[in-house]
């Protein structure tokens, strides 16, 4: 038996960006899925979640929907790349907000590999197990950067850029991070469709956007690994009105990103694939009034320097 946890993410900067191959900055937080795996000798596979079980024999596992699609892909991708399938009992325990922008379904991944290598007796370094996260998420979703995989995996402040090595950024004052979540939940494939859809049709407009959000990101990264705070906050803004421009902003994100700079933050933008989910305030003397300023859903969060860990039961 095994107790491993992910950590779930925040976008920083970059996201939609980095589909069509611009970098993003993305931190590991401070809220982890957990996911308890052993070997059973029923021939398998026993999800239990939110106190209910239910059982997939082998054949499910290339399963594309339902609510256990993500760990199914992942047993599946793990028995394949492992070479030998055995019956397993899974318990799933999660402290990050589902279809929020937070990655959940990128640490589940990464948990459930790692799961999976240790119960098989198998080490899976880190590397791998990022790259092996990802193929999960392409293979449920037709499409998606390797950001938030990766992020989970390896822990910290990365800089992601599809296709070359990642950088991990060194931060020198802890980021104060507030998350302000709508409550909405929303698909992320469908809202990638959508500013492709809109890339399609309006390239000349389009394509300036999402390449300034990658100018803005590049910039992030120099003010994040100088702790320049105010340029941080200007620079998380614009990232905002333009991820506005390609249409993922909605009012409950914008009324909470002007809450929080009424309330004092240096900066804020929407997180992830934006339609609803989480925001991301930056504020550091005014903290308390900013957690108050975006309601009942918000917390402080840090950054997680770890990525996928076993826990020692
Ligand atoms: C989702 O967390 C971030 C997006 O950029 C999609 C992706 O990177 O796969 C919207």
């Amino acid at each position: 038996m095994v107790l491993v946890s992910s950590p779930g993410k925040v976008i920083l900067f970059g996201e939609h960006a980095v589909v069509y191959g611009f970098p993003a900055l993305a931190s590991a937080i401070d809220r982890r899925i957990y996911v308890k795996a052993e070997k059973n000798s029923l021939g398998k596979i026993v999800i239990a979640s939110k106190g209910k079980k239910t059982s997939f024999s082998f054949k499910s596992l290339k399963r594309r929907r339902g609510e256990f699609r993500y760990i199914l892909r992942a047993l599946k991708i793990a028995f394949d790349t492992l070479g030998m399938n055995f019956g397993v009992s899974i318990e799933i325990d999660s402290k990050i907000p589902r279809a929020a922008g937070l990655g959940s379904s990128a640490a589940i991944s990464v948990a459930v590999l790692k799961a999976a290598y240790y119960i098989a007796g198998e080490d899976i370094k880190k590397g791998k197990l990022a790259a092996l996260g990802h193929r999960v998420e392409l293979e449920v979703q037709g499409s998606a950067s390797p950001t938030d995989t990766a992020t989970s995996a390896l822990g910290g402040v990365l800089f992601i850029r599809s296709g070359k090595a990642i950088e991990k950024i060194e931060i020198r004052q802890d980021i104060s991070l507030i998350v302000g979540c709508t409550g909405m939940k929303r698909s992320t494939k469908e809202l990638v469709a959508k500013v492709k859809t809109f890339k399609e049709t309006y390239p000349n407009i389009a394509e300036p956007i999402i390449a300034s959000i990658g100018e803005i990101t590049i910039e992030a990264r120099t003010a994040l690994a100088n702790g320049d705070y105010q340029k941080l906050g200007k620079l998380m803004l614009v990232n905002n009105a333009l991820l506005d421009a390609l249409g993922v902003g909605n009012m409950a994100l914008s009324r909470r990103v002007y809450s929080a700079i009424k309330a004092g933050a240096a900066g804020a933008k929407l997180t992830g694939a934006g339609g609803g989910g989480c925001m991301i305030a930056l504020a550091r003397e005014n903290r308390e009034l900013v957690l108050k300023a975006l309601g009942k859903r918000a917390f402080v969060t840090k950054i997680s320097k770890e990525g996928t860990r076993v826990e020692h039961l």
